[in-house]
């Protein structure tokens, strides 16, 4: 059996031990192996495949990005690109493809299952947003790097009795914020599911101050709403080939800060921790479970389950529809919000 390897969209730490898994369970039955370049770019044109020996996956459980590489190209563009997909794939000679990726990588994956072609897809955000499964590939990564700045921001926030602001990822959902603001102790987490006014803001931390604590922790994620800031203008702002605009070009790290020097007086520092959250070695959580959905893809290939996609639930790997996986975000839900306004 040849079986193809893809990594779609944002990087995230761990995406090479998945790859790893794939091709290891493969190499156990005398499969051959073949990685598919740079995400859908790889398969849009001229197909852009390389094979994968025994050697190509040694030594990369430890590393962060993807040893494939990949894009934000998207076949779903333009009907002739995905026909060419399905094409190249039938050219190749590929038997399968395990796409691994998030919601837009996993939109084409699907269209391609549905039409036919012998896809399946493993489950990879930072952002944790997919639905129906409890991992996504490089999100507990993505939370030990917010974490740590989160730490490393108290003691000198401490020092100069300042507000410190940390913008981190999160385009449609907070779950990256939420759960490092929890594990830094964050005295305020800002996300998209949950808008706040910058009054509340200002309110809380002037409430803090009458307590006797000078000096605060906003976690914000890029993607948050906050209401009495001037409307963004990103009618210019880059967008990619699935039409996200860069939201770190929104800049509401700075922009909060800013509001909340003026109307607090504390002397605000912004922390905008960008890609470090996906760069860098996994941790060893999504080391273990990026193999274990990786090596159950490969099941799933064998086994001819197309448009199929294992997820975790519990401590176990079970199949899904990579449909189901992506209907639509999976949000922070109101009880875990809730619970961190407590340290607040
Ligand atoms: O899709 C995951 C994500 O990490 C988002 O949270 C973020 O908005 C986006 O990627 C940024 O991606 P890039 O800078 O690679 O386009």
């Amino acid at each position: 059996m040849r079986v193809g390897i893809l990594t779609g969209g944002g990087d995230a730490a761990g995406l090479n031990a998945a790859i790893r898994a794939v091709a290891r369970k493969a190499f156990a039955v005398g499969g051959e192996v073949v990685g598919v370049r740079n995400g859908w770019a790889g398969l849009v044109g001229t197909a852009d495949l390389r094979p994968i020996i025994p050697r190509d996956v040694s030594g990369i459980l430890a590393q962060g990005g993807t040893i494939l590489g990949s894009s934000r190209v998207n076949p779903l563009a333009d009907p002739a690109a995905l026909e060419r997909v399905r094409a190249n794939l039938a050219e190749g000679g590929l038997d399968a493809l395990v796409a691994i990726g998030g919601d837009d990588t996993l939109k084409v994956a699907n269209a391609l299952a549905a039409a036919g072609a012998p896809v399946v897809g493993v489950p990879k955000t930072m952002d944790n947003d997919l639905q129906v499964t409890e991992y996504c590939i490089g999100f507990d990564s993505a939370v030990a790097v917010v974490t740590e700045a989160v730490d490393r921001l108290h003691t000198t926030a401490a020092s100069h009795h300042r507000v410190m602001v940390v913008e981190v990822m999160g385009r449609d959902t907070g779950w990256v914020a939420l759960m490092g603001g929890l594990a830094g102790g964050a005295d305020m987490i800002v996300i998209p599911e949950f808008p706040v006014e910058l009054a509340a803001i200002a309110g809380h931390l002037e409430e803090r101050r009458a307590q006797g604590k000078d000096f605060s922790i906003l976690v914000i994620a890029e993607g948050a709403e906050v209401g009495g800031l001037a409307a963004f203008d990103l009618s210019g702002a880059p967008r990619d080939a699935f039409g996200h605009v860069q939201l770190s070009r929104r800049g509401i790290g700075e922009r909060v800060a800013q509001e909340i020097e003026a109307q607090t007086g504390f002397e605000t520092r912004t922390t905008v921790l960008g890609h470090t959250q996906r760069g860098g070695s996994p941790t060893p959580y999504d080391r273990i479970w990026a193999t274990r959905v990786g090596a159950v893809a490969y099941d799933l290939v064998v086994q001819g389950r197309f448009g199929e996609i294992p997820v975790k639930r519990g401590d176990d790997v079970v199949p899904a529809a990579i449909a189901d996986v992506v209907a639509g975000p999976r949000r922070v839900p109101a009880a875990l919000y809730e619970l961190a306004r407590i340290f607040y």
